[in-house]
């Protein structure tokens, strides 16, 4: 492993460089430790991308299977599908009646759904509203469920849900001060939102696996903290101290199957 370069400049744009560019996929199985983990896409603004494996949840073995993940206490959970063997879709799980929760799908004998326990409102597989031969709603809800872009590769065995409203990303990355024995702390910075539980993790190249590290929230503090559960949305700053002279960090987001 190489010495991080002696000149601050350089070193600010060697790590600037390896970790902003270096924000790729990441994921873990179904612990983090009970979890699954969203990740950077980019790192710049967008949309945040989930990236799991269903391998990870037996529900989804098989077509009809379902389950529904939560980010935040504070939204609905999304709902997800298999609805064939090589294609899964992502549904937001807020009924277009009045705002209710519509649960997973349920495989029955007769007319399965996905059905919103406040007033009845039952949709398909795909998340379409029980219609009538001339496209009319039969049920309270008057429209489909909204949809997440949501991408299966078989031979990788992993979903890529796209959420524009989940913003993940590092705005910036940045040298906070290096030591005379070249010890380095790096100071991140990027957006939260109030409810949901974040970590930071690290992976020295993009075939090594990704592993979560701790941080300080003062410049100058031990980092000693894990988990990030922001008291308000906005930008949060850690400071970690870096590893080695390359690597890429990730923000993850706790994901929570509902059960
Ligand atoms: Fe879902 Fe009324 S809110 S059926």
């Amino acid at each position: 492993m190489n010495p991080p370069p002696s000149s601050p400049d350089l070193t600010r744009r060697h790590w600037t460089k390896q970790f902003i560019l270096g924000s790729a996929a990441a994921m873990s199985g179904p612990h983090w430790s009970a979890a699954v983990l969203a990740d950077v896409a980019s790192t710049g603004p967008g949309p945040g991308i989930i990236r799991i494996k269903p391998s990870a949840f037996p529900a989804l073995s098989n077509p009809g299977g379902s389950i529904q993940l939560l980010f935040s206490q504070l939204y609905a959970p999304l709902t997800l599908n298999r609805v064939s063997p090589d294609r899964f879709v992502t549904l937001d799980s807020v009924c277009s009646h009045a705002g209710c929760t519509v649960g997973r799908y349920i495989v029955t004998s007769g007319q399965s759904s996905m059905t919103c326990g406040c007033h009845g409102s039952r949709y398909d597989i795909e998340g379409r509203v029980f219609r009538n031969d001339q496209g009319i709603s039969t049920e309270p809800a008057p429209d489909d469920l909204g949809r997440y872009e949501t991408a299966y590769d078989a031979t990788a065995g992993i979903i890529a849900i796209t959420l524009p409203g989940l913003r993940l990303h590092i705005d910036s990355l940045t040298v906070h001060q290096k030591d005379q024995n070249g010890n380095i702390r790096l100071k991140l910075v990027f957006p939260v939102a109030f409810g949901a539980v974040y970590e930071i993790r690290y992976q020295p190249d993009l075939s090594s696996p990704s592993v979560p590290i701790r941080y300080s929230t003062t410049p100058s503090g031990t980092a000693d903290k894990s988990t990030i559960g922001p008291a308000t949305s906005g930008n949060f700053t850690a400071y970690v101290d870096a590893i080695g002279s390359k690597g890429y960090f990730t923000v993850g987001v706790k994901l929570t199957p509902v059960s």
